[in-house]
């Protein structure tokens, strides 16, 4: 566990600030600690049957990706975290920077309700590790929070 990490992300937000605010410096903080390529928020509406693209520190993405396609629509119909070791042996992986070798998806998830999923990428084969993984576990709680006060108000 990063507890380090964890600690910048907590402090780091503000309950007074709009919730677009902490999830924004929320990103920049897991960008510039490890060696990711991407890392944002997809967010879900099932009226749309698709998740789109939310805030994100990396080059442009995907903006619409359908429920149960890529990773992120496998993993948001899953509904359980999805450590891909290498995209390239994903069925259906959609590769928005073919440089990305490996992907971590958490699903955010609220009141037993998907709010969106947290999507990190790598450049690395297999660069999501056990730690990493719970530590994005514990982070994801917070855009958990963020997200539905974004969407209760
Ligand atoms: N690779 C993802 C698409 C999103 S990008 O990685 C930012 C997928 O397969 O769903």
């Amino acid at each position: 566990m990063n507890k380090i990490l964890l600690q910048q992300c907590q402090s780091i937000i503000d309950p007074t600030l709009p919730p677009i605010s902490n999830i924004s410096n929320l990103l920049a903080v897991i960008f510039y600690t490890y060696d990711i390529n991407w890392v944002g928020i997809y967010d879900y509406t099932d009226k749309h049957s698709s998740l789109t693209l939310g805030p994100f520190q990396g080059k442009v993405a995907c903006t619409r990706i359908p429920y149960g396609h890529g990773v992120v629509g496998t993993c948001a119909k899953e509904k359980h975290v999805l450590c891909v070791d290498d995209v390239h042996t994903f069925t259906g992986h959609i590769a928005c920077d073919s440089n990305t070798n490996s992907e971590l998806v958490i699903p955010l998830i609220h009141d037993d309700q998907l709010l969106g999923v947290l999507d990190l990428d790598s450049l690395h084969l297999s660069y999501f590790s056990k730690e990493i993984q719970s530590t994005m576990e514990r982070v994801a709680v917070y855009f958990t929070d963020e997200l539905s006060r974004c969407k209760h108000v």
